[in-house]
């Protein structure tokens, strides 16, 4: 049984100089949904969050960060003691490689050199164990093929992939369609759903998956 559960949401900040960083679109929402929805199911949640506009919800243990590193470390600090690990959040994908002590002068075009951030779901995936590990997918081509892919290369239970088009917005909309997989195959294609109704629905998925 599922008594611990640890979600990460938002995006991360990666910092240019003490008053720049680069970021994305992420707001949150899902994961503070998933986050709630635990917490009502009498389940205690840790929520690794980076900077959001959103209020954690009550009785949960909150854990606010910046960049992708230091979500890693609050990951790996929690890992341990949870039992389900659904990780919603927006990593950044690069941070530069030196962030200036000091605000940087403008002075015409600058090149900003940037290195890969740690991928956390995969290292998750690794430490994984017994524990039930879901992430996320958001795409604009091919969608359930790389979501697959990812499903795989991260060694995850259940992956939750959304499309990125003109027409529908995931970071703002109020509703989404969604296809999620498991590690046996399983599909399940869900409509036009909001976002604290797919957070219940993919919160039950992962309370009632079976590690064989
Ligand atoms: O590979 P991609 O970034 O598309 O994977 C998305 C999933 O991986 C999400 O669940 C996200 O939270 C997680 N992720 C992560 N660390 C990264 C990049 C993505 O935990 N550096």
């Amino acid at each position: 049984m599922i008594k611990h559960i640890l979600v990460t949401a938002g995006p991360t900040r990666e910092k240019i100089d003490p008053v720049r960083y680069i970021s994305n679109y992420s707001t949150g929402v899902f994961g503070y949904e998933i986050a709630n929805a635990a917490k009502r199911r009498g389940l205690s949640v840790t929520l690794i969050s980076g900077p959001t506009l959103l209020t954690p919800p009550e009785k949960v243990k909150f854990v606010s960060v910046e960049s992708a590193d230091d979500m890693r470390a609050a990951v790996l600090k929690f890992l341990n003691w949870s039992d389900c690990v659904i990780m919603t959040a927006a990593v950044a994908d690069w941070r530069p490689r030196r962030s200036a002590r000091r605000k940087m002068k403008k002075s015409g075009a600058r090149n900003i050199e940037l290195v890969e951030n740690p991928d956390i779901l995969a290292e998750v995936g690794r430490l994984k164990k017994r524990r039930v590990v879901v992430g996320f997918a958001l795409e604009t081509e091919n969608l359930e093929k790389n979501a697959l892919k990812k499903l795989k290369d991260k060694n995850l239970d259940i992956i939750v992939a959304n499309r990125l088009t003109s027409k529908r917005n995931v970071f703002g909309d109020e509703t989404l369609d969604v296809v999620t997989i498991d590690r046996f195959g399983n599909r399940t294609r869900i409509f036009n759903k909001d976002k604290s109704k797919l957070a219940k629905i993919i919160l039950d998925k992962a309370l009632k998956f079976r590690i064989h």
